[in-house]
């Protein structure tokens, strides 16, 4: 393990913008359009307003070592793709066994949590919110609200990302607009 300098990074709650980011992560509605239900409310998007910045990311660059304890915001923007509200990619962990802590900054938001063995569960996140993402959970956040839902996220180093599972499968729950608000339906293209 490599010996490093401690240091310290400004969050700003409200846009999750980091004094001096390693990395900015932008996904847009063109990186993700399949991954909504409704996928040709996507394409009707993309053809009649453009492409459409979903959420973003900004972290401070670390090893990936044992010990090390990478931590990022995530802010995503207000909207939605049909009925379905802006949300992230989700991933399961490479290393299924480790965890991850998120922190509500501001806004509204559930973290949609599902295990490899058929287990659910939905969240809801405001700023405050201490959240546990525990062992073997993939996860993914969705803005409920309509102002950005900002949040801030630790994790161990040597977790790993793996999106190709959700990528392929999907997540069994998923979140619309229902009379005016969120509900969690089940995933019809869920496999
Ligand atoms: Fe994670």
């Amino acid at each position: 393990m490599r010996y490093m300098q401690p240091f310290v990074t400004e969050v700003d709650f409200a846009s999750g913008a980091l004094s001096s980011p390693g990395y900015v992560i932008q996904r847009k509605l063109s990186d993700m359009a399949a991954m909504y239900a409704d996928e040709a409310a996507a394409s009707r998007i993309l053809a009649q307003e453009g492409d459409r910045l979903i959420y973003e990311v900004q972290g401070v660059e670390l090893p990936a070592e044992e010990g090390q304890i990478p931590h990022c915001t995530t802010r995503i923007l207000p909207g939605r793709v049909g009925a379905e509200y802006h949300m992230t990619k989700g991933h399961y962990h490479a290393r299924r066994e480790q965890g991850e802590v998120y922190f509500g900054l501001s806004g509204r938001g559930y973290l949609v949590m599902q295990t490899e063995s058929g287990e659910t569960s939905v969240q809801e996140m405001v700023a405050g919110s201490a959240a546990y993402v525990p062992p073997y959970w993939a996860h993914r956040t969705v803005n409920v609200g309509d102002e950005d839902f900002v949040f801030f996220s630790v994790w161990e180093a040597r977790a790993g990302h793996d999106y190709g599972t959700i990528e392929r499968d999907g997540f069994r729950k998923l979140v619309v607009m229902r009379d005016g608000g969120p509900l969690v339906a089940d995933n019809p293209n869920y496999t």
